[in-house]
């Protein structure tokens, strides 16, 4: 295992949340903050005060409850909105304020209507306010991956300047690819002379289904905390999933060289709790917590992992909580694995028994999307009451 740690930011709570029809309770974001703990997550964003007084109450009665985790709260760079931040996570053993603002011509041009000037000045005082009220202090440059470089370097520079310890370069709108990404965690490592004093966070969203290959390759490039949130979920097609950042650098520790503080066996009941409190369904085919991550349903497989499971099974579900991996039987099934759950079932069939039910099950699996337990048994009783 290697000694370099990336941080791992959850935002379910705030980005996360902000996917469409995903509002939680204060109930419901402090079972998900508690679940959050257990799982090891360095940081919790546990919302933006001044959105509501809801998430007011939620981020504040978080910040009183956890005490694993540091307690971030989102604010724009203005100060009532930090003030209310401020005193929402006041009372967590360990805070972080979040601030951000955009920084590329789009934004800064079309939506904030301000000059390049006006804007890092914001960015400088924001910190610096923050800062009174709290050591920790996160400085996102929103849409910094279609921002000029140069502007971004010279903003960078500034908010450490100013007490920023974390500064975030996000990808807002899943605009980037990993190459281009890496380019940019390095040229600012290059370009800004004080970028050691703070931690380069990395926030991607998933437009282009690139988030999660962009975290990592900014993890390449020497990037210290990766934001992300439990199963993918955040504005339009998401942010980058926990789940699939922390298992990437888990199995592929020979590429990646640096390990997180998650524990891993937390996932499947982090998924599963989030989708059951935001009502958002997980894809069947989703990497890691997906009914199909671990089960197996071609013959070809089946026989692999009845053998041995590392054929194709490149994690262990145990791993990530989830009890073991499953044979689905179906029309691509072997007799294999047809064999295997009839023996589980508590069925002792001889060859002859077994060549004949096989023949049934291929009949009956061509009608059907899956052939469940209650099918085994019909076909089995069939076949003893009629031989
Ligand atoms: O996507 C984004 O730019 C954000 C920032 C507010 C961090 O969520
Ligand atoms: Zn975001």
């Amino acid at each position: 295992m290697s000694s370099r740690i990336v941080k791992i930011f959850d935002t379910t709570l705030r980005d996360g949340e902000q996917s469409p029809g995903a509002s939680l309770n204060i109930e419901e974001k402090i079972a998900i903050a508690k679940q959050l703990e257990k799982l090891g997550v360095d940081v919790i964003e546990a919302g933006f005060a001044a959105a509501s007084p809801g998430d007011f109450e939620a981020i504040n009665t978080i910040a009183k409850t956890i005490k694993n985790s540091t307690i971030a709260s989102l604010s724009r760079t203005v100060k009532p909105d930090i003030e209310k931040a401020l005193e929402a996570i006041k009372p967590a053993s360990r805070k972080r304020l979040h601030t951000f603002i955009a920084t590329s011509p789009i934004h800064v041009e079309k939506k904030l209507k301000m000059s390049y000037e006006a804007v890092l000045e914001a960015a400088v005082e924001a910190v610096k306010y923050a800062r009174n009220g709290c050591e920790e202090v996160e400085f996102s440059a929103e849409d910094a991956t279609r921002s000029d470089w140069d502007y971004l370097c010279k903003v960078v520079e500034s908010v450490i300047n100013a007490g920023a310890s974390v500064v975030n370069l996000p990808d807002t709108v899943g605009y980037t690819t990993p190459v281009e990404y890496a380019d940019l965690i390095k040229y600012i490592k290059n370009n800004v002379p004080n970028i050691d004093k703070a931690e380069i966070s990395v926030h991607c969203h998933n437009d282009l289904g690139m988030a999660v290959a962009n975290s990592l390759s900014a993890v390449l490039a020497g990037a210290d905390q990766i934001e992300c949130t439990i199963n993918g979920i955040g504005e339009r097609a998401g942010n980058a999933s926990l789940e699939e950042i922390v298992m990437a650098i888990k199995i592929r520790n020979d590429i990646y060289k640096v390990s997180t503080n998650i524990n891993t066996k937390e996932i499947y009941r982090a998924s599963r709790l989030v989708s059951k409190l935001t009502g958002i369904d997980i894809q069947r085919n989703k990497a890691i917590v997906g009914k199909n991550a671990f089960a197996h349903e071609a013959g070809i497989h089946q026989d692999g992992v009845i053998k041995e499971k590392s054929t194709y099974e490149i994690m262990k579900p145990e791993d990530v909580g989830i009890d073991s991996s499953s044979l689905v039987l179906g029309k691509h099934s072997g007799k294999h694995g047809l064999e295997k759950r009839l023996i589980e079932l508590g069925y002792q069939l001889t060859k002859e028994q077994i060549e004949d039910i096989f023949e049934k099950f291929k009949v009956l699996a061509d009608k059907k999307k899956e052939v469940y337990d209650e099918d085994l048994h019909a076909l089995v009783e069939d076949k003893i009451k009629f031989s």
